[in-house]
């Protein structure tokens, strides 16, 4: 087998992958790595003074990282700056909030230059490079341009936004013409894959062939859906730990006969916790009834706190949850138990079995894991409700068994946290075996294998079942 130099922006050893606050890109990447073995390229979270181009290599389970420090600039332009204020909010739908800055521009293509540099002496012979996410779009042609003749593939893991919101980028089109370096690109759902073709053929004038590839003058990309799934078998394990068995009782001791609603976000606009506090809120109102029978617990680590966005979508939060308490809540009883922080792992899947509700209510997301890794915890006797966002990408394979919902609609997020909480018991199970044997199937080795396979050249991967 090849190795694979697999290449992205946050770099986490698979020693790591209990910790809790990374998100679900992290875990999948460790499971991938650990089976194929490589190297693991990228940022090391550090920032240096001067860069001198000192890699520093780790070795763990099987896999070895090499990672380099940025410098302060560097990273207020390329990672707060065109990484996390201009793309993140474009390609998630919020124009309102991208930033166009030539500065950032500007730092983004020089931090790229520096992982080229960096990592092409570490890639050999026949090794093949994925690079994962929307940090690093243009890594596979400045690989190209320092002779890198292997195969290379890309991953977005977020969604690929339509043309007319993409074209409010200044230099749109330059973007999408760095796809075209590539061997093979991959996108989690039919959606995103259909508005990048959509974009190739509007605004490139590529041509689209019915396999999925991609042609533009002499250059052929392969573009494919390939959702993205957990470790599920790894997960269950978890869930069945003696770790998770205690976060379970406890969690359970301390709701004291109420049903627990449950959320675990990082704390992201994208992620849609604003509505989903006002959909609760609405909740409380109309169901008078329902009150101290119910909290919602809301698990939301801080994340990308320099940027400006952030700050005050978490300062809104901050308001939001006071209001709702201070109008709700009695002596013996508080409607929101809002937390700013992550667990690892086990304990984190103990959680999500004691809750009857799993909310999953992003604006706009490319997959969400935490949608897989509540349906993964649960009892298969006794399983909860996941009321899903239909803007979520993993809505294209659970759809049958969740509550889809839109989010934007309090009146939605009310009746479907209502819908979850009346559920029957068998109901309950159908549902879940539906959304348990996606999970399973289409787990983290499948979509690993799925894209590798491709850009290896053993098998074009065959298109995704058609969505109901
Ligand atoms: C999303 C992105 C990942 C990113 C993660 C955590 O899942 O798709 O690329 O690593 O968020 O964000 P952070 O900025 O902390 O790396």
């Amino acid at each position: 087998m090849n190795r694979l130099i697999v290449i992205s922006n946050r770099v986490s050893a698979p020693t790591d992958s209990n910790s809790g606050a990374q998100g679900g890109l992290a875990v999948a990447l460790s499971a991938a790595l650990r089976e194929n073995g490589g190297i693991w390229f990228g940022w090391s979270g550090e920032v240096t003074d001067k860069f001198d181009g000192h890699i520093n290599f780790q070795r763990s389970a099987g896999v070895t990282s090499a990672t380099i420090d940025l410098e302060a600039q560097d990273l207020e332009e390329y990672y707060n700056g065109y990484a996390n204020r201009t793309l993140w909010p474009l390609f998630h739908y919020r124009i309102d909030l991208a930033e166009y800055e030539r500065e950032f521009a500007g730092g983004y293509q020089r931090v790229n230059d520096r992982f080229a540099d960096t990592v092409r002496p570490l890639i050999e012979g026949d090794d093949v490079v994925w690079i994962q996410d929307y940090h690093m779009f243009p890594l596979g042609e400045k690989l190209r341009e320092r002779g890198c003749g292997n195969r290379i593939g890309f991953f977005l893991h977020i969604p690929w936004p339509p043309r007319r919101l993409l074209n409010t980028l200044p230099e749109a089109a330059e973007l999408a013409k760095k796809m075209f370096a590539y061997d093979v690109i991959g996108f989690h759902t039919q959606e995103w894959l259909e508005s990048f073709f959509d974009f190739a053929e509007k605004d490139l004038g590529a041509t689209i062939h019915e396999n999925g590839m991609v042609e533009l003058g002499d250059r052929r990309v392969l573009a494919l859906a390939d959702p993205i799934g957990i470790d599920a078998k790894e997960f269950v394990e978890g869930a069945n730990s003696p770790t998770a068995r205690l976060a379970f009782r406890q969690m359970r001791d301390s709701a004291v006969g109420r049903d627990v609603i449950i959320g675990v976000d990082r704390l992201d606009y994208s992620k849609g916790l604003e509505e989903r506090f006002r959909g609760y809120e609405r909740f409380l109102d109309k169901h008078p009834e329902e009150r101290k029978e119910v909290f919602l617990l809301q698990i939301a680590p801080p994340s990308r706190g320099t940027v400006e966005s952030y700050q005050k979508i978490r300062s809104a939060l901050e308001g939001l949850a006071g209001k709702i308490n201070g109008a709700y809540a009695d002596v013996d009883w508080v409607p929101i138990r809002y937390v700013n922080q992550g667990y690892p792992r086990d304990q984190l899947a103990g959680i999500y079995r004691a809750a009857r509700v799993g909310l999953v209510t992003p604006l706009r997301d490319g997959m969400n894991l935490v949608a897989k890794e509540y349906v993964a915890a649960q009892d298969p006797d006794d399983p909860g409700v996941l009321v899903l966002s239909r803007f979520a990408g993993a809505a294209a394979q659970l759809g049958e068994g969740a509550v889809l919902i839109n989010p934007y609609s309090a009146e939605e997020m009310s009746d479907a946290i209502v819908t979850a909480l009346r559920m029957g018991r068998e109901e309950r199970i159908r549902r879940w075996r539906l959304m348990m044997d996606n999970v399973e199937k289409e787990d983290v080795i499948w979509w690993r294998k799925r894209f590798t396979d491709a850009l290896m050249e053993e098998q074009t991967p065959a298109p995704l079942p058609e969505i109901s």
